[in-house]
């Protein structure tokens, strides 16, 4: 068995830092060390409609968005499928056949869906839509039977969940479908990155986001008013790396290669920490820094936008072809799943002969 690579985006805001450093610098890495048969990402439409059902504009709006942040970090269609969720009626077919294979129970006891439903204070009236959500997630990754799903940690319990089904598919009906693992990130700065002002996650929600379309301005701006340690009144002052937002960047994007260009009374990042905890570094040289590392990571990510900005009509056309390419496989794998489960009645000549057979008139 080879290796097939899933992961994808709901389109409800444009990409940040957060999406960046968690998943997305990882794909681009993936796709070119290419140690894959296939590589697919695509753009949840289905599920972001599940908490925004009466706002589909706003998905319409984000879609393109989502698009061209996958565009400009460096996905390339030419290696990447790259697809809208909603664009593959088999998507929503496989769902509906694994939902008989999930309680109630379990969806009430998925971690994720037990802090969104807190913070999105639906009450009683939890659409099931999107109390389900999990289950529909099980097709997105099935479909193709990837093998890997790079994510971010909050994605654990969807992962887990998705294997269940697999395992139980498998077991009730014969073995097709295919176990996916989840991959993390390695650097625990980029598990999840903290919002500017220290919130545990970045967070369109929270206003505290770092957008990969942010001007440069705009990230110099933000950076400086990033919290750090509010008990570094005074340069001289010790001062905390920890919890220091400031300090949790640099760990998810600073290189010694950096220091070498924008910062070169350092050699690397733990001399810049010590520096700090014994006191007499203040935080504006460390946010001057860090907006340089980070405009420099986004430069080229701006230049690529600009780009694909001017042929919007193109983006369009990459996702037709992504996700009438996408479409073959799920086709492919839902006819599997409809043989095991016994519903695939037309295309099966022996059904039609034995039941031909068991009511032809005995003469
Ligand atoms: N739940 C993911 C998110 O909120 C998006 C997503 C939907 C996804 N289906 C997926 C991610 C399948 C990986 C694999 O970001």
């Amino acid at each position: 068995m080879g290796r097939i690579i899933l992961t994808g985006d709901r389109p409800t805001g444009r990409l940040h830092l957060g999406h960046y450093v968690g998943s997305l610098r990882r794909r681009v890495e993936l796709q070119e060390e290419g140690n894959y048969d296939r590589m697919f990402v695509f753009i949840a439409d289905v599920q972001a409609l599940t908490d925004n059902a009466a706002n589909p504009e706003k998905v319409r709006q984000n879609l393109i968005e989502v698009a061209l942040d996958y565009l400009s970090v460096g996905l390339d269609p030419e290696k990447v499928t790259l697809f809208i969720q909603s664009m593959i009626p088999e998507l929503t077919e496989l769902t509906v056949y694994y939902m008989n294979l999930v309680s109630v129970g379990r969806l009430q006891r998925n971690p994720t869906v037990k802090s969104e439903l807190q913070m999105r204070n639906f009450g009683q009236g939890v659409p099931v839509g999107f109390f389900t959500y999990p289950i529909s997630q099980a097709a997105d990754i099935t479909f193709c039977k990837a093998t890997t799903v790079p994510v971010g940690e909050d994605q654990e319990p969807m992962l887990e969940q998705c294997r269940e089904i697999v395992r139980r598919f498998n077991q009730t009906y014969g073995e097709v479908l295919v176990e996916p693992q989840i991959m993390l990130p390695e650097n625990a700065a980029c598990l999840r990155l903290p919002g500017l002002d220290g919130n545990a996650k970045m967070s369109k929600s929270l206003g505290n986001c770092i957008y990969l379309s942010d001007p440069a301005k705009e990230v110099e701006t933000k950076i400086k008013s990033a919290y750090t340690d509010p008990s570094h009144l005074h340069v001289e002052d010790p001062g905390h790396v920890e919890g220091n937002v400031v300090f949790t960047y640099m760990d998810a994007f600073a290189t010694d290669d950096d220091f070498a260009e924008f910062w070169p009374d350092y050699k690397c990042l733990d001399e810049v920490k010590e520096h700090y905890r014994r006191g007499g570094l203040g935080d504006m040289k460390c946010k001057k820094f860090l907006t340089k590392v980070i405009n420099s990571r986004l430069e080229p990510i701006r230049a690529r936008r600009k780009e694909f900005e001017q042929d919007i009509p193109e983006v369009y056309n990459i996702l037709k072809k992504g996700s009438e390419a996408a479409r073959e496989v799920a086709a492919k794998t839902l006819s599997e799943v409809k043989a095991a489960m016994r519903i695939n009645y037309f295309d099966d000549e022996q059904l039609i002969r034995e039941q031909a057979e068991r009511f032809r008139e005995k003469k």
